[in-house]
Order: C-alpha cells, then sequence, then structure tokens
C-alpha cells in the first residue's frame, strides 16, 4: 500500500479586500509535511495580508484555503491557532509587561501543548538560551532580538503543525538575524513546517526548499530555492544582481 501524502495547507487563488481596494487578488500556494517555504516579493505585495487571511483574522474574499484537510472558510484565528497554525505576526505582539516566562507560559494554547510545557520550556530555552538567563525579565524590556526570539519560542510553545513567520528579521541587527536563522534551521530541521514571509531574500531562500513570489497581490512565480536563486527575475528585482 503506498502511503498518500496531502499538502497541510494549501491556498487556492485567494483573494483579499480591504473595503474595494483588492490588495491579494491572485495568490497559490502549498505547504507538504515538513516543508519549509518562503513567501518572497517587495513591500506592499500582499504577504502580510495573505497570512492574515490564512488564519481567519481578515475574511476571504474568494478562493479557497485548506489546512490539514479541511477548508477553513469561517473559521476565526483562535479556532486556527487551536488546530495548530501558529502565526509568529510581524511586530512580535508581546505582552510586554509579563515576564518572558509568562509569555512563553501563555503560547502553551492547547491542553496537549500545556501538557507538554515542560518539555517545550527546555526546548525553547536550548534553542534560545538567553532566553533562559532572561525569563524573570519583562519582555518589554529585551532587546528587538530578544523579542524576536520569544515570540519565535512562544510559537513553539503551542506545539505548531505549521508556523508562519511574518518578517522574522526585521529590523535586527546581522549578527541577530544569524541566530535568529540558525534556530529557525533547527527547527525546520525538527520536521515542523513552516512559511516565511522574508525581505531578507538570501537568508529565505537558504534555509527553505521552496518558494513562491508575489507581486501586487499575485503569484508570479514559484519554484525550488535552487532555481529562485538561480532566476533573472528574482535576481534582478531583489537580489541586486543583474
Ligand atoms: N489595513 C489595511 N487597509 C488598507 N490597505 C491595506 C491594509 N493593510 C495593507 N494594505 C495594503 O494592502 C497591500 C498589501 O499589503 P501587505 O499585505 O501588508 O504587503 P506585504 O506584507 O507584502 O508588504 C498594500 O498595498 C497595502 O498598502
Ligand atoms: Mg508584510
Amino acid at each position: 500500500m503506498s502511503t498518500t501524502l496531502s499538502p497541510i495547507l494549501s491556498v487556492e487563488r485567494l483573494r483579499v479586500k480591504y473595503d474595494l481596494f483588492e490588495a491579494v487578488f491572485d495568490v497559490s500556494f502549498e505547504v507538504w509535511p515538513g516543508e519549509a517555504v518562503c513567501l518572497l516579493g517587495s513591500n506592499g505585495a500582499g504577504k502580510t495580508t495573505s497570512l492574515r487571511a490564512i488564519l481567519g483574522a481578515l475574511p476571504i474574499a474568494g478562493g479557497r484555503v485548506c489546512f490539514l484537510g479541511d477548508d477553513t472558510s469561517g473559521k476565526s484565528p483562535g479556532a486556527m491557532t487551536m488546530r495548530g497554525m501558529i502565526y509568529v505576526p510581524e511586530g512580535r505582539e508581546l505582552f510586554p509587561s509579563l515576564t518572558v516566562l509568562e509569555n512563553l507560559e501563555l503560547g502553551a494554547i492547547t491542553r496537549e501543548a500545556r501538557a507538554r510545557t515542560r518539555a517545550s520550556l527546555e526546548l525553547a530555552c536550548e534553542l534560545f538560551p538567553i532566553l533562559a538567563e532572561r525569563r524573570m525579565q519583562l519582555a518589554g524590556t529585551l532587546s528587538g532580538g530578544q523579542q524576536q526570539m520569544l515570540a519565535i519560542a512562544r510559537g513553539l510553545m503551542g506545539l505548531p503543525r505549521l508556523l508562519m513567520l511574518d518578517e522574522p528579521s526585521l529590523g535586527l541587527a546581522p549578527v541577530v538575524v544569524e541566530q535568529v536563522y540558525a534556530a529557525l534551521g533547527r527547527i525546520v530541521r525538527s520536521g515542523t513546517p513552516i512559511i516565511l514571509v522574508e525581505q531578507h531574500v538570501h537568508q529565505a531562500l537558504e534555509l527553505c526548499q521552496r518558494g513562491y513570489v508575489l507581486e501586487g497581490g499575485r503569484t508570479v512565480q514559484q519554484g525550488s530555492t535552487a532555481e529562485l536563486a538561480g532566476s533573472d527575475r528574482l535576481r534582478s528585482a531583489y537580489l541586486g544582481v543583474n
């Protein structure tokens, strides 16, 4: 008997509007088990809008989103998160006046995740030792890089079946970006599927197996990251190579 694999997430011809403005009108992509997939594209291409609609935080005006085999239409972000779709937003959205440890504990949202809090905390502190050192410090007093690490670690506390990361390197110093990406590499190798939105195209292409390029609310290109890295269009648009 052959094993039939199905995608963790499939997005078909997604359309999302802000009032009359159609920010996303033809975005399609898939994530398969164990895959790291990047969504690339310049500012305003529709990456964040797509992720927020997939999570249920914005209404879908057209197309179809399936997560773990189920159509997600009409589901709330809370329901999607409980199913294991964990979104680490741009800007992180931590609880600044709670401690690092409290923020982490709040990431364990399902009963299963709560039962595994201890093991998840150990993993988080192994990936990001600075969080263990700072566990009693208020999240709002951490540096930008430490806050990003905390946001990712808090996401892991929810035992993601799909981890969606929106610009995890935004505003971070190069050395911190490297630390964050080293941890992301370990997360990917552990088998957690991820979707990565990133303007640091080099890092994204190195981390992920496949990628999609969005432009003006549409998917305009897709392929293995090796193919994308060699594509003239991507090279001239995003990698500064002519
Ligand atoms: N809350 C909003 N209301 C109206 N337009 C928005 C809103 N958020 C984003 N947009 C517009 O939607 C488009 C896509 O934005 P966004 O998804 O944030 O792009 P990206 O994440 O790729 O930079 C842009 O033209 C942006 O100006
Ligand atoms: Mg964005």
